[in-house]
C-alpha cells in the first residue's frame, strides 16, 4: 500500500479498511520499509497487562531505511541542513553519504568506547548535526538512546541516568541558544557526582566553554573519530535489531512526581514514523522539511531524525530560537533554504505574533507548501495569523495531535486531503482508534460530545512500557480505563466528527509545549528550606499557553517576599530545569484542604485563572477562611 492518500475519499477507505482489517492494513504500510528479516506475526496484545508487540520476530536495524537504503538513489542530496544559532555562522549540509559516513565513524567510537547493544546511553546535547549523529550511531549500534533536553538541570539528568543505568554521556563543552551560553559539560560533571553507572563521557567541542576533563573517564568527540580515521575505518555494519528490541527511552512528565522513561521499540516506531511522516506531510522527493522543535523532545525524535530521515527526506535543524538575533529569525531561514514544510509549535507562533507584521514584512516564504502546528492546543487567531501571514492562505495547516507515548502523529489532518478546521486536530489517522469515553469509562458515542480521550486498539508507534517499572505503565495508562490506552487528555468531537482536543485533565502541565508535572513542581518547591508545602497549578498564559501558578505555604522567611520568591525559582531551576520555574507565586497561610487533608486544587486553579466567583461547593473545606485569604491575595 502507498503511504501517501491523496484524496478525502482515499483518506476513508484507507481508514476504513485500518479497522475492519487492522493487521492486514499494517502489514501492506511495512511493506514500504526495509527489513533485515520479515515478521511471523503482525501483532500481539492485550491491554491488560498491557502486552504489545507488533512484526514479531522481523529483524531490522532502523539506521540501515533511515540511511544506508538511500545511498544509491539520494547519497548526494541533503539528509540534513543545519542553520546554527548565530546568523553570522556558516550554515552546514550533511549528504545522506556523508551522513552515513559520520554515523559509521560514531558508531566504531562508541563500539571502541565499551558500547553494546542493549547498553543505554544518555545524550545532552546542543542542537548540532552530531545529535543526530549521536541518535543514529546508537541506534546503529544497538544501543538504548535516552536524549535529555537542554534545559534540563543537573539533578533531572541524574535523576534520568540513574533510573536508565546509562553507561556512557555524550555532550558537549557547551551550547549557544539565543544570546545564552550553557556549559553542558559542567552540567553533566554535576550530574556525575550521583552517578555510579557512567563509565565514559565522550564530549564534543561546540563553544569551547572551558571544561573539565576527567582521565579515564572524558574524552573528546574529535580525538575519538581521528581513531576511527586513523583506522581507515569507514562503514559499520549496522546490529542487526528484532523489531521488539528498545530503540529508545524518552522521559517524560506525569502526573506523578518522577519523570516516567517512555519506552519505543525499533520495528513499530520506525513504521509509524514513517509511515505518518510521508502522510500527513504528503512529502515529496527533494522538499525541505524544517521541524523546529529540539531533538530532546519526541517531536524532534520522530520528525526530525526518525520520520524524515526513513523516507529520503531533506531535515533542517535548528540551533537557536525563533526570537535571536530578532523575531524575524525563523522568516530568514524560510527563506534562505528555501524552507517547503514549517512544522512548529503554538507558543512560538503566539510569541512571535506578538511582534506584529514587522519581521515578516518582504520575507520572500514563497517556498511554503505545508505548515504544521505541535504540542498544545493552538487558538483560532495563532491558526489564522500563521495561516495569513505565513502560509498566505495556500498552505494546509496540519494540527497534529499526539504525545510522547504515542511515538507519532495520532490525530491530525492529512496536508491537501482533510479539510481543516482552525482549533481543531479533525480526524484521526488511519490504524487509530480514539474514543470518548465517560468518567465511569463508558463510551460516549456519536457526534457533538465531549468526553476523555482514550484509544481503543493498539498502533505499532505506542508505548510498550515504562522503563524499569511496568507497572507504571499500566496504571498510568491501562488502568483508568478497561482495555483502553488513556491519554490524560479532554477532547470534543463536534457535528462534523471533528476532534478538537481541550487540554489536559490530569495534573499535567503544557507550558509553552513543555510538559510538566504539577507534582514535580512542587516537590521541587518544597525543597527549599522555608517553605513547609505547596500547590502548583496552571493558568491560562497568552503566549505560553500555560503559566505556572504556585500557592506557598512559607510561615518563617528569611529576607523578604520578592527575594524569597527569586530563592524558590533557583530552586526549582536546580531540581528540575528552568523550563518548569513558576512564573507567579502567592504565598499562602494554609493551602485549602478536605477534611481528610486533601487539597482541593480545583478551588486553586479557579483563583489562579481569575475565576474567584464561581468557586462552587466550599462546604467540605477543613478551614474555608483560607479561601478568602487566597484570593485576596491572588497574584
Ligand atoms: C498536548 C508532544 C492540542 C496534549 C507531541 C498531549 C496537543 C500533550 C497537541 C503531549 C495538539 C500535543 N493539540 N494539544 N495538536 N499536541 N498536545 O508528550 O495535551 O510532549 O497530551 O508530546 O501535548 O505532550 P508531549
Amino acid at each position: 500500500m502507498n503511504l501517501q492518500v491523496k484524496s478525502f475519499e482515499e483518506y476513508q477507505d484507507v481508514y476504513n479498511y485500518s479497522l475492519s482489517e487492522p493487521e492486514k492494513f499494517w502489514a501492506e504500510i511495512a511493506e514500504n520499509f526495509l527489513w533485515r528479516k520479515k515478521w511471523d506475526q503482525v501483532l500481539e496484545w492485550n491491554f491488560k497487562e498491557p502486552q504489545i508487540k507488533w512484526f514479531l520476530g522481523a529483524k531490522l536495524n532502523i539506521t540501515e531505511n533511515c540511511i544506508d537504503r538511500h545511498l544509491d538513489t539520494l547519497g548526494d542530496k541533503p539528509a540534513i541542513i543545519w542553520e546554527p544559532n548565530d546568523p553570522e555562522e556558516d550554515h552546514r549540509i550533511l549528504s545522506y553519504k556523508q551522513l552515513h559516513q559520520k554515523v559509521c565513524q560514531f558508531s566504531h567510537v562508541l563500539q571502541n568506547n565499551g558500547v553494546k547493544k542493549g547498553d543505554r546511553i544518555c545524550i545532552y546535547m546542543p542542537m548540532v548535526p552530531e545529535l543526530a549523529i549521536a541518535v543514529l550511531a546508537c541506534a546503529r549500534v544497538g544501543a538504548i538512546h535516552s536524549v535529555v533536553f537542554g534545559g534540563f538541570s543537573a539533578q533531572s539528568i541524574a535523576d534520568r541516568i540513574v533510573d536508565a543505568e546509562c553507561s556512557l554521556v555524550i555532550t558537549s563543552d557547551g551550547g549557544f541558544r539565543g544570546n545564552k551560553e550553557t556549559p553542558m559539560k559542567s552540567v553533566i560533571d554535576d550530574a556525575l557526582v550521583q552517578c555510579r553507572s557512567v563509565k565514559k563521557v565522550i564530549v564534543l567541542t561546540r563553544s569551547r566553554t572551558p571544561v573539565s576533563m576527567l582521565k579515564g573517564r572524558d574524552v573528546w568527540w574529535e580525538d575519538e573519530v581521528r581513531k576511527v580515521e586513523t583506522n581507515g575505518l569507514t562503514d559499520f555494519p549496522a546490529v542487526e535489531m528484532d523489531a521488539e528490541d528498545m530503540l529508545f527511552i524518552l522521559y517524560t512528565s506525569g502526573s506523578t512526581g518522577k519523570p516516567k522513561g517512555v519506552v519505543h521499540t525499533c520495528g513499530g516506531y520506525m513504521v509509524y514514523t514513517g509511515y505518518t511522516f510521508a502522510n500527513v506531510f504528503q512529502y515529496q522527493t527533494g522538499e525541505v522539511h524544517f521541524c523546529t522543535a529540539d531533538i530532546g523532545w519526541i517531536t524532534g525524535h520522530s520528525y526530525i531524525v526518525y520520520g524524515p530521515l526513513s523516507q529520503g527526506a531533506t531535515a533542517l535543524m535548528f540551533e537557536g530560537i525563533p526570537t535571536w538575533p530578532d523575531a524575524g529569525r525563523l522568516w530568514n531561514i524560510v527563506q534562505k533554504f528555501k524552507v517547503n514544510i514549517l512544522y512548529t509549535a503554538p507558543t512560538a507562533i503566539r510569541s512571535l505574533m506578538g511582534y506584529g507584521d514587522g519581521p515578516v514584512a518582504g520575507k520572500d516564504l514563497s517556498s511554503l507548501t505545508k505548515l504544521g502546528s505541535v504540542g498544545e492546543p493552538i487558538n483560532e487567531e495563532a491558526w489564522h495569523w500563521f495561516d495569513d501571514k505565513i502560509g498566505h492562505n495556500k498552505c494546509p495547516i496540519v494540527d497534529t495531535w499526539w504525545q510522547t507515548e504515542n511515538g507519532g502523529l495520532m490525530i491530525s489532518p492529512i496536508a491537501n486531503v482533510t479539510p481543516t478546521k482552525p482549533g481543531y486536530a479533525t480526524l484521526p489517522l488511519p490504524g487509530v482508534q480514539p474514543v470518548l469515553v465517560d468518567e465511569n469509562g463508558k463510551e460516549i458515542e456519536g457526534n457533538g460530545v465531549s468526553g476523555n480521550l482514550c484509544i481503543k486498539f493498539p498502533w505499532p508507534g505506542m508505548l510498550r512500557t515504562t522503563y524499569g517499572d511496568h507497572e507504571r505503565c499500566r496504571t498510568t495508562y491501562f488502568a483508568t480505563y478497561q482495555n483502553m490506552y488513556f491519554t490524560g487528555d479532554g477532547c470534543l468531537r463536534d457535528e462534523d466528527g471533528y476532534y478538537r482536543i481541550t487540554g489536559r485533565v490530569d495534573d499535567v502541565l503544557n507550558v509553552s509545549g513543555h510538559r510538566i508535572g504539577t507534582a514535580e513542581v512542587e516537590n521541587a518547591i518544597n525543597m527549599h528550606s522555608d517553605v513547609v508545602e505547596s500547590a502548583v497549578v496552571g493558568y491560562p498564559h497568552d503566549i505560553k499557553g500555560q503559566g505556572v501558578y504556585a500557592f506557598v505555604v512559607c510561615p518563617n522567611m528569611h529576607g523578604n517576599d520578592n527575594l524569597t520568591r527569586k530563592d524558590i525559582t533557583m530552586t526549582v531551576s536546580r531540581i528540575i530545569g528552568p523550563i518548569a520555574k513558576p512564573d507567579k507565586i502567592q504565598f499562602v497561610s494554609g493551602l485549602p484542604k478536605t477534611r481528610s487533608g486533601k487539597i482541593m486544587r480545583r478551588i486553586l486553579r479557579k483563583i489562579a485563572e481569575g475565576d474567584t466567583e464561581n468557586l462552587g461547593d466550599t462546604s467540605t473545606l477543613l478551614d474555608p477562611a483560607v479561601v478568602e485569604e487566597i484570593k485576596a491575595g491572588a497574584l
